[in-house]
């Protein structure tokens, strides 16, 4: 597998330094807010997990599962929710976290959906943003890393489902996605 990446854009320490700082002031600012903890399946499930085995708050966790790429590389533009919140979020403080932002379709499908069942709060945490993917508007407010326009896997990124379990974030050979 590690055969397919052309290089590396963040290691695993350079990940797990970054988690730590978000982390930290994801506390503070939920630190008296029992936030609910949104991860959008199935990217985000690796970084969610060790995001908030760092926070030292009470606060609970939930998965949201939408999909628009059917595992190729480019988003087909139609979001579809595929599970819901086990949670009612009224009056929530709701904290969404994604793995990516690219084009921001699906953060924007998700915001859209969460804001009509009346939370209290939504903000939202992207391991990576990638700006110059952007077709819709809309902002994470937190950040790991800002990404250059290039095809991502690891670290919860697949392509095809497959390369999710890289430690890393690298860039894949074209050759992998000409064939
Ligand atoms: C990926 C990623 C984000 C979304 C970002 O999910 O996890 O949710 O795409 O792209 P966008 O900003 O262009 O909408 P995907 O739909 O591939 O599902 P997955 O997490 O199950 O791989």
């Amino acid at each position: 597998m590690n055969n397919d990446i052309e290089r590396v854009i963040y290691s695993a320490a350079a990940i797990q330094k970054r988690e730590s700082e978000l982390a930290q002031q994801l506390s503070d600012e939920y630190r008296d807010k029992k936030p609910l903890i949104v991860s959008v399946l199935t990217g985000a499930v690796l970084f969610t997990v060790d995001l908030f085995d760092k926070m030292d708050i009470y606060a609970q966790l939930d998965f949201i599962d939408v999909s628009s790429y059917g595992g190729g590389t480019q988003s087909s533009g139609h979001v579809k929710l595929l599970h819901d919140l086990k949670h009612d979020i009224k009056g929530r403080n709701v904290l969404v976290v994604e793995d990516i932002v690219d084009t921001g379709r699906t953060l924007k499908f998700l915001i859209d959906l969460l804001k009509d069942r009346d939370a209290k709060s939504i903000k939202v945490c992207s391991m990576l943003d990638k700006p110059e993917g952007r077709v819709v508007d809309v902002k994470a407010d937190y950040v790991g890393f800002n990404v250059p326009n290039e095809f991502l896997v690891g670290y919860g990124l697949d392509y095809k489902g497959f390369y999710r379990n890289l430690p890393y974030v690298g860039v894949l050979k074209p050759s992998v996605y000409a064939e």
